[in-house]
């Protein structure tokens, strides 16, 4: 219910709710601002824009901001993925195809293979491919021109990038957790495009729960949408959309059972840690990577969670959430820890 990557069932749902321009695009005022004048002065000159690297955790909207990048630019964009481009063949492919001014959106691009990374490096340089013919000593490498391009790479891990290629991004946008009065916004304007009667403390109900993100507060529309047309009369009211969330099982913080599951294992199981996150996901029966990607950004945000480098801690606040009483030296909310990758 509250993962923040999308199910394959959403995809048009999803496609539907996307805003198509910068206008609609809510939230997030730095990097739209910071965008904006990338974009703008471009255009001015009359060159595609700089490279454009979107980091954020899932949901946050860096699909749909590369979109937004090529409407707005009046371009069109080829889209494809890091774990896509496994041989620097395929990515050459895409290179020699494009027009000038595309948009080339690279999704997970810390995924990207190893050689396709480095054919990468010139052509985001020098607009120039080197494609190798042939193998061993009689191999040579025959240099390609392709069209000026605009490169948008979207990641979830930027402290994975090396530092060769997170250096050839003109600008980075680093995408924030939204704000509540945020996703209400968002949620007012999905609630329209779906004709979902959603009344201000609906909205409000849902936007609490929604982890600071936009595809987890869709999500959590459409399903108390399903609640109120089948056991009341279709209005989103506060009342409806507390009762609808109980039944899925999110709670007043927005926190899932698995969520819970791995605040309970660290403070039952651990203590309150420190411990790994290996183990961490161990105990709950999960991938690292889900704890890591899913869970955790949004419990460190929550202030329940602190990565330590010696392990993950619960903090005072996650006891108490829990119903139980803080250890003393467990750290109280807000404690800042040296930010570990
Ligand atoms: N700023 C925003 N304003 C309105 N809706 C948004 C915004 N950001 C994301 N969304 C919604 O959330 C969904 C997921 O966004 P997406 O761009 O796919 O996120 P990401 O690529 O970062 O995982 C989109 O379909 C859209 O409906
Ligand atoms: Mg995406």
């Amino acid at each position: 219910m509250l993962s923040a990557l999308a199910e394959p069932t959403e995809r048009d749902d999803e496609s539907t709710l996307r805003p198509k321009r910068l206008s609609e695009f809510v939230g997030q005022p730095r990097v739209r601002e910071q965008l904006e004048l990338v974009l703008e002065g471009a255009q001015r000159r009359g060159q595609p824009p700089d490279h454009v690297l979107l980091s954020g955790p899932p949901g946050l909207g860096k699909t749909s901001l590369s979109m937004i990048i090529a409407a707005e630019l009046g371009s069109a964009i080829r889209i494809t993925s890091g774990p896509a481009l496994e041989r620097a063949g395929d990515l050459a492919a895409m290179l020699s195809n494009l027009v000038e001014g595309d948009v080339l959106f690279i999704d997970e691009i810390h995924r990207i293979a190893r050689p396709a990374e480095e054919m990468l490096y010139l052509a985001m340089e020098d607009f120039r491919v080197d494609v190798v013919v042939g193998k061993g000593p009689g191999a040579t490498s025959i240099p390609l021109e392709i069209a000026p391009f605009t490169l948008v790479g979207a990641t979830t891990r930027s402290g994975q990038l090396t530092g060769p290629l997170r250096d050839r991004f003109g600008f980075t946008g680093h995408m924030e957790f939204y704000e509540p009065h945020e996703l209400e916004q968002v949620l007012r304007r999905s609630a329209t495009i779906l004709g979902v009667d959603l009344r201000p403390e609906g909205a409000e109900e849902i936007a609490g729960r929604s982890r600071g993100t936009p595809r987890i507060a869709n999500r959590l529309l459409r399903r108390v949408r399903d609640f109120a047309e089948v056991r009341a009369d279709g209005e989103v009211t506060r009342e409806v959309a507390r009762a609808a969330l109980k039944v899925y099982d999110v709670d007043d913080l927005g926190l899932d059972r698995l969520d819970r599951a791995v605040l309970s294992a660290l403070v039952r199981s651990f203590g309150g840690g420190p411990v790994g996150v290996s183990t961490l996901a161990v105990a709950v029966g999960e991938e690292p990577t889900t704890v890591e990607e899913v869970c955790e950004p949004y419990l460190v945000r929550a202030g329940m969670l602190a990565r330590t480098p010696r392990g993950r801690v619960a903090t005072a606040l996650a006891w108490a959430h829990l119903g139980l009483t803080p250890p003393p030296q467990a750290p109280g909310e807000g404690t800042r820890w040296p930010p570990v990758e």
